[in-house]
């Protein structure tokens, strides 16, 4: 008898949580069932997610995509400080670009995320004529002298923060990552013909080339 019911719980258990297979049963550890990490195409829910950090406890699990504050990914620039308005603005034409030279892959790698984040607007050339020109207004065409003239820094600063209809870019991209973009922009910029195939061995001329100007 003191066997069978041992079975019938354990068999109890098991199967109690069945049912439909994308909720789990009864949740005990919300954090463990509900995974923390951000699903960047997920809509989270805001019974159990909150980005308000007073607003958690109970259930709530509070979670945002931002890194603790006061620490620096491993790897990547220190954060920049200048603010979102027209004096951070100005201001920003007097911060250097830390990346004098590339490597060739790392030229390869900026080259990549042109394409991928900028491309659809700027086009493949920075000519303003990619696949949303015409959609989005007022795209500029990056190979213009007002463009070949910008400091890093103002790029640096306008793609950080957005600039009218074009968005920040703070969370899609490392500041390594948007400060390398930059350095492509520039080859664009030269006429120097870019290795945009990642598959293309690069051409030793994009070097050269990002070494001339800061
Ligand atoms: C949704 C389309 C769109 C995308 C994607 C986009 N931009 Fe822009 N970009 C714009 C528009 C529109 C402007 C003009 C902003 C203005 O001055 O009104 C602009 C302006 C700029 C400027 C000039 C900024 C200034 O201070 O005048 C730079 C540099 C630039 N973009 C670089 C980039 C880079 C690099 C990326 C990729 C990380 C990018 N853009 C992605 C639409 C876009």
């Amino acid at each position: 008898m003191y066997k069978f019911s041992a079975i019938a719980i354990i068999v109890l258990i098991a199967f109690s949580s069945c049912g439909d297979n994308r909720t789990p049963g009864r949740v005990y550890a919300p954090d463990m069932a509900y995974s923390r990490t951000y699903e960047a195409y997920d809509l989270l829910d805001s019974t159990k997610f909150t980005g308000d950090v007073l607003d958690k406890g109970g259930d709530k699990i509070y979670f945002n995509a931002q890194p603790v504050p006061g620490t620096i990914k491993r790897g990547d620039e220190f954060p920049y400080t200048l603010p979102h308005d027209s004096v951070g603005y100005k201001l920003s034409a007097s911060v250097a670009n830390p990346f004098v030279g590339m490597s060739s892959v790392e030229m390869m790698e900026a080259a990549r995320l042109y394409n991928i984040n900028c491309g659809v607007c700027h086009g493949e050339k920075g000519k303003a004529n990619g696949p949303m020109s015409g959609k989005v207004g007022g795209i500029v065409d990056l190979t213009l002298p007002a463009y070949v003239t910008m400091a890093d820094g103002t790029m640096f600063h306008s793609i950080t923060y957005g600039k009218n209809n074009m968005g920040s870019y703070a969370s899609q991209l490392t500041r390594k990552q948007r400060w390398q973009i930059i350095k492509y922009v520039r080859t664009l910029q030269g006429g120097v013909k870019p290795a945009t195939d990642s598959t293309a061995k690069a051409a030793p001329a994009v070097d050269s080339a990002t070494t001339t100007k800061n």
